[in-house]
């Protein structure tokens, strides 16, 4: 039987990390590595570094995996990260299969929290039911990057006594803002999408690289702070290569 941990780490800063996190940390022989696109050398030296500081002088090793990318612009996304989430479950049986011996801990460090838009869990769950591999495994809850953006900007996912919504941008282009709701998170925006809903008396909490020493905050009423975001996300994506941002959007003034 091999142990496979899925730790979430938080979204960027070290104090993130839960005393539950750094426990988990401690038990494993071996962490996976398979970050990916521009920002892999950041991520891959922000978990590095997290191991360096809070392994207590056990002896781990890094097991690189080659990440795949999802194939980009095609009609149907669903299929395409379907066939992601298949060629990344190749290379998590790879590794845990071929690098990590019976008896041995193998720990995934996942981005924030792994329930939220991430598919370590999905994956492994697959690999531990289809029953080829013998594995146990566990989940250790991360802070979410909407858990520090809320955070940064001191401010609640919901109104008072009402529902919220997270959401991909791409969902939030397509839907339209959900007549029912006033308050919904955004994750995963490629395309400026709240430049769309300029002129509905929003509100916008919007940050970038939230928790880590680049952090940009800016908030204020969508119709005046809009152009401003657009600004900064290109010359934060010139300067950095790439950029992982979230917003808050709610109707009527700041709270
Ligand atoms: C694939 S999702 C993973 C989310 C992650 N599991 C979590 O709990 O935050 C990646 C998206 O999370 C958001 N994100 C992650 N880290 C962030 C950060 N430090 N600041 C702002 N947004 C962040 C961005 O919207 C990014 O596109």
């Amino acid at each position: 039987m091999k142990q496979i941990l899925i730790i979430g780490i938080g979204a960027g800063d070290p104090d993130h990390l839960t005393r539950q996190a750094i426990k988990a940390m401690n038990r494993a022989d071996a962490f996976f590595l398979m970050d990916k696109g521009p920002s892999k050398g950041t991520l891959i030296d922000h978990r590095r570094r997290l191991c360096e500081e809070v392994i207590d002088g056990t002896d781990y090793r890094f097991i690189e995996g080659d990440c795949p990318e999802r194939i980009r612009n095609v009609p149907n996304y669903r299929s395409s990260v379907d066939d992601l989430n298949q060629d990344k479950r190749e290379v998590f049986e790879w590794m845990i299969d071929e690098q990590l011996a019976d008896g041995e801990c193998g720990a995934f460090l996942v981005w924030g929290d792994p329930a939220l838009y991430d598919s370590t869990i999905r994956i492994v769950a697959d690999i531990a039911a289809a029953g080829r591999l013998a594995i146990d495994y566990e989940v250790i809850p991360g802070i979410s990057s909407l858990q520090a953006l809320a955070a940064r900007h001191k401010v609640c996912f919901n109104s008072i006594g009402n529902a919220f919504q997270v959401m991909p941008a791409r969902r939030l282009a397509e839907q339209g803002f959900p007549e029912a709701l006033d308050s919904v998170l955004v994750m995963l925006d490629a395309r400026d999408t709240y430049t769309g809903f300029v002129g509905q008396g929003l509100t916008i909490y919007w940050g970038a690289y939230v928790g880590s020493a680049d952090e940009v905050l800016i908030a204020g009423a969508l119709d005046e702070v809009a152009e401003s975001i657009r600004d900064a996300r290109r010359e934060l994506r010139e300067k950095h290569g790439w950029i992982m941002d979230s917003y808050l959007l709610r109707r009527g003034a700041a709270d």
